[in-house]
């Protein structure tokens, strides 16, 4: 495998047998295996908050034995008017990678352009590829195996998370069910749904009954019901209301199943402390793995 050079930017353009070599590369690292990429220096930049992504990249990058920077739109020219894409050139002449937490695809997709390093999409409104490369590393690491086991995606399935984990978990060979109200603004896109068809070995469907959707699932999945940058908070909390993830809900599921969340929680909303600091949650594990797939990303990026 090489994706030296490459872009990480939606996991629609890497083939299922690269993705799968980045996660074995992740576990492999995880259990000792030692890379250093010498020197190397990544430029983080973000216009939304973030935990786990800016910690986890920037602590990625010191085991590796190279550097990151943090930089934010406020702080930066880019909060003054310079533009992405000049922005993305100069970067390109002081660093080795980049990686961009921003508000639109066409933005990172502008900033990926410009640059003439790698860069690595640490979300946008529509994808958030290296949470689901955790994701599906949890998943391997739980049970295995990801081909043929049933992920349901429950609450806002027409955001970010749930359109990478319809890409991603489809490309490897799992089922995806979207279980969400039946209004256009929490469904998949049409658009999303056809791409990751497009590339999927695994079944996508969409369900609006919650019970129903769950039944005999291995994975349930749940994200924020307010992400970053949407509005209509009350509205949108009272439509995703029996879409909770609870007790009562994950007996439908397989009695083995497991629980997965992004992270950050909105206990009592979205998900219960019942359920997330119950015996099917994996969260932590889930955060932990960002840590080991973004090194080995990074590592795979740069052709170390
Ligand atoms: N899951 C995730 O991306 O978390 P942060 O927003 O804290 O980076
Ligand atoms: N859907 C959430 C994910 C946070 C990691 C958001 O965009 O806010």
């Amino acid at each position: 495998m090489n994706l030296k050079g490459r872009d990480f930017l939606t996991l629609l353009e890497f083939k299922r047998q690269e993705l799968e070599e980045i996660i074995n590369l992740a576990q492999k690292m995880k259990n000792g295996k030692e890379k250093n990429i010498g020197n190397k220096t990544m430029c983080m930049l973000f216009q939304k908050p973030s935990t786990r992504t800016r910690i986890s990249f920037e602590a990625g990058m010191t085991q590796l034995g190279g550097h990151a920077i943090y930089l934010d739109f406020r702080t930066t020219q880019l909060g003054r008017g310079e533009t992405i894409a000049d922005t993305g050139r100069v970067l390109s002449r002081y660093s080795d990678i980049i990686m961009a937490r921003l508000y639109k695809q066409s933005d990172i997709e502008e900033l990926a352009k410009a640059s003439d390093v790698p860069v690595i999409n640490a979300l946008t409104d529509l994808y958030h590829p290296c949470q689901t490369m955790a994701d599906m590393m949890t998943v391997k690491e739980k049970r295995g195996q990801i081909r043929e086991l049933k992920v349901v995606f429950v609450g806002d399935c027409g955001f970010n998370m749930c359109n990478s984990t319809i890409i991603g978990f489809s490309k490897l060979g799992a089922d995806v069910t979207a279980v969400c109200p039946d209004k256009k603004e929490y469904k998949p896109s049409p658009d999303i749904i056809k791409a990751a068809t497009e590339h999927a070995s695994g079944k996508i469907s969409i369900e609006h009954d919650p019970i129903a959707g769950v039944k005999d699932a291995d994975v349930i999945y749940t994200d924020t019901w307010v992400s970053m940058g949407q509005e209509n908070a009350e509205q949108r909390i009272k439509d995703l209301q029996p879409y909770q993830v609870n007790n009562n809900l994950i007996r439908h599921a397989k009695p083995d199943c497991i629980v997965m969340h992004c992270l950050p929680a909105h206990r009592g909303q979205e998900i219960t402390n019942e359920v997330i600091d119950g015996p099917h949650s994996v969260v932590f594990d889930e955060a932990e793995n960002r840590l080991h797939v973004q090194k080995a990303i990074i590592v795979s990026l740069l052709g170390v």
